[in-house]
């Protein structure tokens, strides 16, 4: 590449802590001096300590790689999620910012265009994410305390299926009968369906009318029939991505189910998503409830409409999430909740 292809690209910034010392990245690394784009370390070359180290001393914190290679850095955050899980040298915080940094990233370009291509990588970071949920109680804590109120549809997945993976395995992880794994899937990708809504619908911040109501109101169906045709996550996955505004009163939809008739899964991705939506900005509103408020404002509200049990759980989940982090132990609570089974 000559100098002229390298003033004319743009460039996006990401934080240096996601790079790996002693790991060979396909992008180049760029730093910008006085208003310009210099590339610091090239592509297919180890990335030493040595040069990370250069950059931390003259307090670096960002750097740039060019946009054409987004989704080359993508696959790299992929690719280092499970060393960051495993990597005790660095504070827990500190690597639930960047494993949460790492899907946040990814899904930005899954739900911007979800095609076939990208799943498989969604996918997988949503995965290597529930290992580190799996695996230790105040990665979890650590995680719920991430979650941002930006109104954006990839960041409100993202906030559903962290809240809704860590209810999971509270009420369910002890029983080997349910796949945590393909539930988070599942939650993490409930709302794929307004990927494909207009923006001028999804951010229209007067009242919707009727055809515009009816729009929203398929996204259930148009998700579930959008994963259904890439053909690659199970139907554990997909009934909560048709099921998760169905309501207990059978006042919910696409198909008006009830209590009974409506899936486990899909009632955990509800109350997860019910809350969300409670807590983060929105076109239509103008304010944004505290967490307290909106556990209030569902247990004053919606418990016509949400499984009580699973709702106690959610509470205590957030009652450890929003304590200081200690070294205690947190003894999760057993729920005897049968197996699953197909509904739709
Ligand atoms: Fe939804």
């Amino acid at each position: 590449m000559n100098m002229t292809d390298e003033a004319e690209q743009q460039y996006f910034p990401i934080y240096l802590k996601t790079m790996r010392a002693n790991t060979i990245q396909a992008f180049n690394i760029y730093i910008k001096v006085k208003g310009k784009y210099v590339l610091y370390h090239s592509g297919g070359e180890n990335l030493t300590e040595d040069i990370l180290l250069k950059l931390i001393d003259n307090k670096v914190g960002v750097v740039f790689v060019a946009d054409k290679d987004k989704e080359s850095y993508n696959r790299y955050l992929v690719d280092n999620i499970p060393a960051f899980i495993k990597d005790k040298s660095i504070p827990l915080d500190e690597r639930s910012k960047i494993i949460h940094y790492s899907v946040k990233s990814i899904a930005l370009q899954f739900f911007s265009k979800p095609d076939i291509q990208t799943l498989p990588y969604f996918h997988n970071s949503v995965s290597k994410l529930t290992d580190f949920i799996l695996l230790d109680d105040d990665a979890l804590f650590s995680l719920v305390r991430l979650s941002s109120n930006t109104f954006e549809n990839y960041i409100h997945s993202i906030n559903v299926g962290v809240f809704g993976t860590g209810l999971a395995k509270f009420v369910l992880g002890h029983d080997s009968r349910h796949n945590i794994q393909k539930i988070a899937t599942g939650l993490f990708l409930h709302d794929i369906g307004k990927s494909i809504i207009p923006p001028s619908i999804l951010k229209k911040s007067n009242p919707l009318n009727h055809n515009e109501w009816n729009i929203v109101k398929q996204h259930p169906v148009e998700g579930y029939k959008l994963l259904s045709n890439m053909n690659f996550i199970t139907e554990e996955s997909r009934v909560i991505v048709m099921q998760h505004h169905e309501r207990k009163s059978g006042r919910g939809y696409p198909m008006g189910l009830k209590d009974n008739q409506i899936h486990l899964y899909s009632k955990i991705c509800s109350i997860a998503d019910s809350f969300d939506a409670l807590t983060s900005a929105r076109p239509y509103r103008k304010t944004v409830e505290g967490s307290f408020n909106a556990l209030l404002i569902l247990k004053n509200e919606m418990m016509k409409e949400i499984d009580p049990i699973i709702f106690q759980h959610f509470v205590k989940l957030f009652s450890h999430s929003l304590q200081k982090p200690s070294n205690k132990t947190i003894a999760i609570p057993r729920t005897t909740i049968p197996p699953p089974s197909y509904r739709t």
